[in-house]
């Protein structure tokens, strides 16, 4: 088959409640242990087209207007090709047939929130549409794994477990949907944006300095699967007041080990530790928590709570000098199929 649709996929961003940090194969983004996550809601999402034809002389790709280039220099660049050159060897597709990939993320580039979880999650489903592959979920979740790891994590909605896996060729390490999306609606992320600034160290590099150089990090993969286990049950309970408490303790225990590192990598800042603080003193003065923070690679905190407890949250956040803005967002479905096209098939370029 040479004549190819434009395909358009949209996939949410998540966040991990238990933690991934460090690989064991860092080619494949295996994970020393599993991690469990929100898959948020259309807020916080990327939408991706693509397009594969004969017409397109070069690969090319344009994330929020941007074009780059396929250089071995941008890693997260280099896995989209690889991956996108897996499947169209599995759909037979000839070599001669270029892809054009027009992804744009619903927030401002530069905002502070990673995107190449969505962005791989989209990209990855568009393509198998695309290319009429028909894949399971399972194994879209193992290639947008290999673009970056927590974006297997953004194929199935709702509440999901990423399994660490034990196979060396990283197909037992997928991600599959433990509850609906609709399963405990009132679940909410206050994505706090305390900084726009990129990060100094990519997360695909403090994976490994960490891992390769923390003491304390070797405790990390057996606490993580636990957590995961307790975690897992309090959810099924519907237990806010103990499962916030193994949020905190999980993200935490990922920057300690971080902090550990050689040389150290310290993502939190100032306003970080102010929204830290807000969140103690709020939950001191309820006498129990209603809101737990958690941080991935970066200063900008997500304040998991409930719905009812929204307006205390950002009340306390009224307190904290130097946020910059809030998103919020609840618990969403997986990557799907969308039909507003983000390339213009006439010119074959983007819209
Ligand atoms: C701190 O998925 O960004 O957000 O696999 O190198 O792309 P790569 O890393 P990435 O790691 C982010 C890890 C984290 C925690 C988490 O999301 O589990």
């Amino acid at each position: 088959m040479e004549d190819f649709e434009i395909k358009t996929a949209l996939a949410s961003s998540n966040i991990a409640l238990i933690k991934y940090w460090g690989r064991r194969d860092s080619k494949l983004n295996l994970p020393f242990n599993s991690s469990l996550s929100l898959t948020l809601d259309g807020s916080i999402s990327t939408r991706t087209s693509v397009l594969f034809s004969r017409k397109i002389t070069n690969n090319a790709i344009y994330i929020d207007g941007k074009k780059f280039a396929l250089s071995g220099r941008n890693e997260k660049i280099s896995r989209i090709f690889k991956v996108v050159t897996a499947m169209k060897k599995l759909g037979n597709v000839n070599r001669e047939v270029k892809v054009l990939i027009v992804s744009k993320n619903s927030f401002p580039m530069g905002a502070g929130i990673a995107s190449s979880a969505s962005g791989g999650a989209a990209l990855v489903y568009a393509v198998n549409d695309a290319l009429g592959l028909d894949l399971s979920m399972r194994e879209l979740s193992i290639y947008a794994r290999e673009i970056s790891g927590s974006a297997c994590r953004s194929i199935p909605g709702g509440i999901v477990r990423w399994r660490r896996g034990k196979e060396k060729d990283g197909s037992d390490s997928y991600a599959e949907k433990m509850f609906d999306s609709s399963y405990w609606e009132e679940l909410r992320d206050l994505v706090v944006i305390v900084s726009n600034e990129k990060k100094r160290i990519s997360s695909s590099e403090g994976h490994d300095i960490t891992s390769s150089t923390s003491e304390l990090f070797s405790v990390r993969p057996a606490l993580a699967e636990k957590n995961i286990r307790i975690a897992t049950d309090l959810i099924r309970k519907k237990n806010f007041e103990r499962l916030g408490e193994i949020i905190m303790r999980d993200s935490n225990n990922m920057h300690a080990a971080m902090m550990d590192s050689w040389p150290p990598i310290i993502y939190l800042n100032d306003v970080s530790r102010a929204v830290i603080q807000a969140v103690e003193k709020l939950n001191g003065m309820e006498g129990r928590i209603i809101v737990a923070y958690t941080f991935d690679a970066g200063p900008n905190p997500h304040l998991i709570t409930l719905r009812g407890y929204e307006p205390k949250v950002e009340e306390a956040l009224k307190n904290v000098k130097g946020i910059k803005r809030v998103i919020k967002s609840s618990v969403g479905d997986g990557a799907k199929p969308v039909s507003e096209s983000l390339i213009d098939h006439a010119s074959l370029a983007p819209c």
